[in-house]
């Protein structure tokens, strides 16, 4: 599948974008090992949570789907997972792989997690280490990368471990393995992120510690089955946002966005270029934070990216680059080589497809510096990876002449809907097949 893009602009609305992405992950995993019923509203209908889900099916645990963002989960309790009859299938999740590593390294079967070419080609080693340091025996290809080979049957034991890299999958596989430990787990983050394993355990009332930086839990604890309501995934707004900004005049609200602080370095490094958004009707959902996000179309300027922020807008990267380019002058982005291991090497993806449209980027092994400029019309590449597609697709729409966006099948991992939502609102987005 690919996109055609014809220069266009958003116009007002209000909307309303899928749930988000990581809270779905944890409500499905969470959910299963609680002991009783989970209902969870507003659930992520895209591959890589149905993923998740069907992992969870077929490892015994029932679960209902009544409407595509209503799941019913019936909770087998810490030890009631049973041995799957096959390898388990994660498709292009990072999220999905790392943190189920964890909940299956203190089973008591042994399980086999495999996934897509960009999930097999993403390093493992960042959960193999620490894993294997609290008595699991996880085997993977010899350059850290995925299938992954667990064994069950070992009884695990808590660690402290200092996180090497800011990282929520390693942070909550840590955690996950934690539940099935003896004695308390804990760990140290290098930076803050996102925290919603933490806020999902303390909902189904695991006694979990934040002090500073670092975050703590006793092994055996159970989980009571709750009330899930998923916000809209504020990664998935960014494209909304990003189109907003490049539109001319528009003024769009989109309803009901996952505002938790772990998640917001997006809002903040747009608003340093200039934005004009707003944060309107904030609510909890649960332990999430909402609020309805008011964008108006804004004149951006570049300068540098704090790098501060970066663990709190990890996913928000691509997206900024095109911010980056509508800016005046130039933006540099620093501390930001954890891209290069995404569903692609973003920073690589973004800088090739910018540049075929006329934009200059100079790349740094983590870093780059985009020169704000004016986006021809052209032909690029998604390189598979959501994200990029979505970033180029509002790029194109302020671009001087049509845009092919190729591969694009993989915007269905996070955003299921994202043409036609682009497209009611003003956007000229055309799949191609
Ligand atoms: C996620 C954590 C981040 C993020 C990913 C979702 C999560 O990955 O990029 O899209 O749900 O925990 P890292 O932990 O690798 O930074």
């Amino acid at each position: 599948m690919h996109f055609k893009v014809t220069p266009s602009a958003l116009r007002d609305a209000r909307v309303t974008v899928p749930g988000d992405k990581s809270v779905s992950h944890r409500a499905l995993m969470l959910g299963s090992i609680a002991e009783g019923r989970t209902e969870v509203s507003g659930f992520l209908d895209g591959d890589d949570c149905l993923a998740t889900a069907a992992a969870m099916r077929s490892l015994g645990v029932r679960i209902d789907q009544p409407s595509p963002t209503e799941l019913i989960i019936e909770g087998v309790g810490l030890h009631g997972l049973r041995a799957p009859a096959a390898d388990i299938d994660l498709g292009n999740s990072g999220t999905a792989m790392r943190l189920m590593a964890g909940l299956l390294s203190g089973q008591a079967f042994g399980s086999v997690l495999t996934g897509d070419a960009s999930l097999t080609g993403r390093p493992m080693g960042r959960i193999i280490k620490p894993l294997t340091q609290m008595g699991a025996a996880i085997e993977s290809d010899c350059d850290g990368t995925p299938p992954l080979q667990i064994s069950g049957g070992l009884q695990l034991h808590g660690i402290h471990y200092d996180l090497p890299i800011a990282s929520a999958q390693v942070k909550s596989a840590v955690l996950l393995a934690g539940l099935y430990a003896q004695g308390t787990t804990s760990v140290t983050e290098p930076a803050v992120t996102r925290d919603h394993t933490e806020r999902m355990l303390g909902a189904m009332g695991v006694e979990i510690i934040s002090e500073g930086n670092r975050i703590a839990l006793d092994g055996g604890q159970s989980l009571c089955g709750t009330q899930v309501t998923v916000p809209a995934d504020l990664s998935s707004a960014t494209f909304i946002m990003l189109g907003t900004l490049l539109s001319q005049d528009a003024d769009i609200i989109i309803e009901n966005v996952g505002i938790n602080p772990t998640r917001t370095g997006v809002l903040d490094i747009l608003r340093a270029m200039g934005a004009d958004i707003s944060l309107e009707h904030p609510q909890l959902l649960g332990k999430e934070p909402v609020a309805d996000i008011r964008v108006r179309a804004s004149q951006l300027h570049g300068g540098p990216v704090d790098p501060a922020l970066v663990s709190l807008a990890i996913d928000e990267f691509p997206a900024l680059f095109v911010a980056a380019a509508s800016a005046s002058g130039k933006t540099t982005f620093s501390g930001i080589g954890e891209l290069r291991v995404k569903e692609s090497d973003r920073i690589a993806a973004m800088a090739d497809g910018m540049r075929r449209l006329g934009i200059r980027v100079d790349e740094s092994a983590d870093g780059a510096v985009v020169h704000g400029g004016r986006f021809t019309g052209g032909e690029v590449e998604s390189f598979h990876d959501h994200r990029v597609a979505m970033s180029l697709a509002m790029a194109a729409t302020i671009a001087d002449d049509e845009v092919m966006i190729r591969d694009v099948d993989n915007v269905d991992t996070s955003f299921p809907g994202f043409c036609d939502r682009v497209t009611a609102i003003g956007g000229a987005i055309e799949i191609l097949k």
